[in-house]
């Protein structure tokens, strides 16, 4: 799909059109199947994202219990003079991974512009609704910035970056995104990033800090109900999607912290026994009484572990941008390459 206003250079890349397939109906019946197969049931994260999905977190983004959105927000503000000093010396591409809304990025493209700045926004994120609510938003705020936003997975996004221009490239990776992978996982997605860009090119990482643990579990587990319709929207996308038959009333949210890997943890879990069948994966799967679902992680850190990260991942730290609170960290990194390690991880 591509957007009509040419003279804005607004475009949204469809798989099809030239990366890999991703998110289509088999591929997300295969992940079900797998996920419900295990003796530890669990469904991908990036499942939550359809339109629904898109529209609830942004809900939970405005809860006074979700602390992130406004700490990271406030962050971005007060140092939006320090991010340009990190790129205002030539042309970049400003690249973001599950860009969302944009609402806290806009904060930045706003103060770009109004610095004159030679930049392209290029926004990814597999949510298809989600962009083409971005590009409206874009449109109406920012009629002159350039934009080329493409909808894929994380690591195809990674790939397409490798074709790109020989600008500078600033990636944002904000909202604690980073946190939905697991320790190992984090290093290979930053690895294959860190092989996609250029030595000198420059990555900004969004990571919620460890904290206390009653302010986690409130944030997770809102007075409001929201991350419990996020979380269960993943059953109704499985039941529109792929002819599931989930009945939401018989499973709830469960969000949790495990002191030990310091990650949040949010779980379907089924009140009963029962079994539920899925159309187009042709089987049904069964569920005892109080057995969970994982579908999400939020994995939180110490200053002391990103430093750790950056440094096995090839980055050096240009230095770590806090809220007042300190409950969060944008870092700012630069990818180190010498002519030895210059093409592979
Ligand atoms: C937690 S939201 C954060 C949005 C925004 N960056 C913010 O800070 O508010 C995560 C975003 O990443 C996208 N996303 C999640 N998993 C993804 C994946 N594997 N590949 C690409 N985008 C993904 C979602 O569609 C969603 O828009």
């Amino acid at each position: 799909m591509k957007t009509k206003d040419k003279n804005r250079q607004m475009r949204v890349i469809n798989p099809g059109e030239s990366l890999e397939r991703f998110g289509d109906l088999e591929e997300f019946a295969i992940d079900v199947l797998v996920g419900l197969s295990e003796i530890n049931k669990k469904l991908p994260s990036k499942y939550l994202y359809d339109a629904e999905g898109s529209r609830l977190f942004k809900e939970i983004t405005r809860l006074m219990e979700y602390y992130p959105t406004e700490c990271e927000r406030e962050t971005l503000e007060n140092n939006k003079d320090r991010i340009v000093s990190h790129v205002a010396d030539e042309p970049f591409n400003l690249v973001e991974f599950g860009s969302g809304d944009g609402q806290k990025t806009s904060l930045l493209l706003d103060h770009f512009l109004k610095l004159d700045l030679d930049f392209q926004y290029a926004p990814i994120d597999i949510s298809q609704s989600a962009m083409v609510e971005l590009f409206d938003d874009l449109d109406q705020k920012f009629p002159s910035l350039r934009v080329e936003g493409i909808v894929s997975e994380y690591f195809s996004g990674i790939r397409w970056l490798n074709n790109r221009s020989d600008r500078k490239n600033l990636v944002l990776f904000l909202g604690s995104n980073i946190g939905n992978f697991s320790h190992a996982e984090a290093r290979i997605f930053l690895r294959n990033l860190w092989s996609c860009l250029n030595n000198g090119d420059l990555v900004l990482v969004g990571f919620d800090l460890k904290k206390d643990i009653e302010m986690l579990l409130k944030a997770y587990n809102d007075s409001e109900g929201v991350t419990a319709k996020f979380n269960l929207n993943i059953l109704t996308r499985i039941n529109r999607e792929l002819g599931g038959q989930f009945d939401l009333s018989k499973f709830r949210h469960f969000g949790t912290y495990d002191v030990f890997t310091g990650a949040m943890e949010s779980y379907l879990v089924s009140l009963e026994r029962q079994e539920v069948f899925i159309e187009e994966i042709g089987r049904s799967f069964s569920f005892r009484p109080w057995e969970p679902i994982h579908v999400e992680y939020s994995y939180k850190y110490l200053q002391s572990d990103i430093e750790i990260l950056a440094k096995e991942t090839g980055f050096k730290v240009r230095e770590h941008l806090h809220d007042s609170k300190k409950y969060f960290i944008d870092s700012i990194w630069e990818v180190k390459k010498t002519e030895n390690n210059n093409s592979q991880g």
